[in-house]
């Protein structure tokens, strides 16, 4: 009997950068099973019929991107917990007439600092930057692996006061002290990773930190990949470490495959050749 092929995609609106189906189907072919991955585009007012469609055509699973991770959530029936949490989803579950959402985004920026850039977060001080959903997603995971505090800062520190509200219970499960400054007041700690959730270097404009927020021997993060941001330059002129967002890009995906197929595929062979890319 041969076997059926299951049907997954990528929804998201621009959807053409997308590198998901790339790094899906180089997933596939190293655990050798046989799926097909597309990237859709959906029209901004047209998520969830697109979804309905979908389901409608047998598709097994779903990875949920801009503009639609929020909208990706209400349509879901049941929440994982990260999911619930970040009141966002980046992968849905279609299965049994119902709409499982999760999301892998903070599993996969944790698994990028700490499997493959080797920085534990355990009793570290972490600086967030930015408030909008990129950083609001992965706050849950970084507040699991127990740091010795988190900060956030952003533009507009009214946003980080509300997300430092609804996380506080969370920290305090995990006895970790999260805390907001402003970002001009940056510069007057120490940090050791310091992650840019903001989208700044996507529009290619200046994020408006001082650079003696940098320092020898930090991490600086950059969310956005395939491009040197000024945030990048800066922090490497500082000699600060510095890595963008690609293996949190990828990590995210593998962990999505893991939802989907149950099986953890290898990724950094991906990470490697998506870099040569
Ligand atoms: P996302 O879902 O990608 O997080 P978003 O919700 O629009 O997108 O949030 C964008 C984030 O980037 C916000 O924290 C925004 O700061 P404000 O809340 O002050 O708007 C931040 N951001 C975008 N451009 C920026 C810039 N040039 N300088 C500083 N922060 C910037």
């Amino acid at each position: 009997m041969t076997e059926l092929k299951k049907n997954f995609a990528v929804i998201g609106n621009p959807i053409h950068h997308s590198l998901s189906p790339q790094i899906h189907r180089a997933f596939a072919k190293e655990t050798g099973l046989h799926i097909e991955y597309e990237a859709i585009l959906s029209p901004l007012d047209e998520f969830k019929n697109t979804i309905h469609q979908l389901i409608a055509q047998k598709l097994s699973g779903a990875n949920v991107t801009l503009p639609f991770k929020k909208e990706a959530y209400e349509l879901a029936s049941q929440h994982s917990n990260h999911a619930k949490i970040a009141e966002a989803a980046n992968t849905l579950e279609f299965k049994d007439d119902q709409i499982i959402g999760h999301n892998t985004d903070g599993i996969g920026l944790v698994r990028d600092l700490e499997q493959n850039l080797n920085i534990y977060l355990k009793s570290k001080k972490i600086l967030l930057i930015g408030a909008g959903g990129a950083a609001e997603g992965v706050i849950y995971s970084m507040l699991e692996k127990k740091p010795s505090e988190l900060i956030l800062t952003n533009r507009t520190i009214e946003k980080s006061n509300v997300i430092q509200n609804k996380m506080d219970v969370h920290a305090k499960s995990f006895d970790v002290n999260l805390n907001v400054i402003e970002i001009a007041k940056c510069p007057h700690q120490y940090f050791d990773v310091i992650i840019n959730a903001t989208s700044a270097g996507l529009n290619n404009t200046e994020l408006g930190i001082d650079h003696k927020v940098f320092h020898e021997g930090s991490l600086a993060y950059e969310m956005v990949y395939g491009k040197e941001t000024s945030y990048i330059r800066e922090a490497k002129s500082q000699g600060s470490k510095t890595s963008d967002g690609l293996g949190m890009l990828v990590e995210q995906a593998a962990e999505a495959f893991f939802i989907w197929h149950h099986i953890k595929p290898q990724t950094k062979s991906v990470i490697e050749s998506l870099k040569a890319f």
